[in-house]
């Protein structure tokens, strides 16, 4: 998950990564109370889940508590990259910035271990200067079990050259950093510019932070980070059935179980919907092992209600859930759904096989259902749920 600026501040300051004040505000003449508070100006930052802001517009200085109404009203409501500003922050004007610095840990899959990367050429989109003069970002891998020691700190501190007058503090602000990104289970943390004011000071003008999901049921504090107001509601109603759906933006509702079964069916279906007019999968959805009639029935609930999808693809491997069960709970679903009201109107394509499958097709001939169809293969189910979703 993501956060704001504005949150990664808080976990910084949480943390003691030295920050400036800021607060987030959502309406244009909140801008003033919170200027004032700020001693007459400040800062006002676009809060979007995208890079590249100051560029885009949408981070201006405000001199006096109405400049920062007019600022705020500028950038409310903006458009950065496809993404709709609907806070912003008010943050405290850093005194003379003299110098931007660039630091971050992540989580190095590749190489199994963490990373510690930082140059002194910060401040600029960090990707530009890996690519143009990447010897100007030194990479230091750091080992889990010892973490970033203040000698560890020192190490990648002169591995980055910066300057003396500045190498024990962000020393000192490295090993918080990393107290950040472990504390939080973080994947990333990330600031840039680390900037060096007027006097001496090195302060985090910029974070990204990026926590790790996985980490959830240790971090109930984490919780309130999420941005409900711009998740997307069916994401958002999937949450909270507990499924593991993410929309696409095709036509063609999956449903599977066992995320690689149900990956390659997005790639299935994508091959078959270029004959039948390009059609596509509408979502990811993995109904995981244990597919009960009311998982099922979550499931197909989740995927109907998306108006996007003309028809479902609900492709099952039986393995520890055997295709019985499934085709029962398929069943079941339809009549649980109809008993809600919600009667299914689009075309089910069902692909049963492994375990069980020849009852589990039994099962779903027996219902015959007017809106079920069944297909036995992979790629001929892929197909015909392509060509009835075209057809619509
Ligand atoms: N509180 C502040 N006081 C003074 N100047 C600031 C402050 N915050 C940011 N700046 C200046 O604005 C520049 C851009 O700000 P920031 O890094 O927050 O946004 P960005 O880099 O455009 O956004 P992103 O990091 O999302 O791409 C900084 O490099 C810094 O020079
Ligand atoms: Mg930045």
């Amino acid at each position: 998950m993501d956060l704001f600026e504005y949150q990664a501040r808080d976990l910084f300051a949480k943390h003691d990564v030295p920050v400036l004040a800021g607060e987030v505000i959502d309406t244009p003449e909140a801008a003033r109370a919170a200027t004032e508070r700020l001693g007459g100006k400040s800062v006002v930052k676009a809060q979007v889940k995208v890079g590249g802001r100051g560029k885009a517009g949408g981070v201006k200085l405000a001199a006096t508590p109405d400049e920062a109404v007019a600022r705020a009203t500028d950038i409310l409501g903006m458009d950065i990259k496809g993404h709709t500003v609907h806070k912003v922050m008010i943050a405290e004007t850093a005194p003379e910035i003299v110098e931007e610095y660039y630091v971050s840990y992540l989580l190095d899959r590749t190489n199994r271990t963490f990373l510690a990367m930082a140059s002194v050429q910060g401040g600029v989109e960090i990707e530009v200067v890996a690519e143009e003069n990447p010897e100007a970002l030194a990479k230091v891998p750091v080992d889990a079990n010892e973490g970033v020691s203040i000698e560890k700190a020192r190490e990648i501190v002169a591995q980055a050259k910066f300057p003396a007058d500045v190498a024990e503090q962000v020393a000192e602000i490295l090993v918080t950093l990393w107290d950040t990104f472990v504390k939080e289970d973080a994947l990333l943390v990330e600031v840039n510019p680390l900037a060096k004011v007027a006097s001496g000071k090195v302060i985090a003008l910029d974070g990204k932070v990026s926590l790790d999901e996985n980490a959830e049921f240790r971090q109930p504090e984490h919780e309130a980070l999420e941005d409900k107001d711009s998740a997307n509601p069916l994401e958002a109603a999937a949450k909270a059935k507990n499924l593991n759906y993410v929309k696409l933006d095709g036509e063609v509702g999956i449903i599977g179980n066992g995320a690689g079964l149900v990956m390659s069916t997005l790639d299935v279906v994508a091959y078959a919907g270029e004959n039948h007019g390009g059609v596509k999968p509408a979502n990811f959805l993995d109904i995981g092992g244990g597919a009960s009639a009311a998982v099922m029935a979550n499931g197909l609930e989740i995927i109907l209600g998306d108006p996007d999808v003309k028809s479902v693809f609900v492709n099952v491997f039986g393995g520890i859930t055997a295709c019985d069960e499934v085709a029962n709970g398929i069943v079941q679903a339809l009549q649980l759904l109809k008993d809600k009201g919600e009667e299914v109107t689009k075309p089910l394509v069902v692909r049963l096989d492994g375990n069980n499958a020849e009852l589990g097709r039994k099962i779903l001939s027996d219902a015959n259902h007017p809106l079920v169809q069944r297909v036995d293969t992979m790629d001929g189910a892929a197909d015909k749920a392509a060509e009835l979703a075209a057809a619509k």
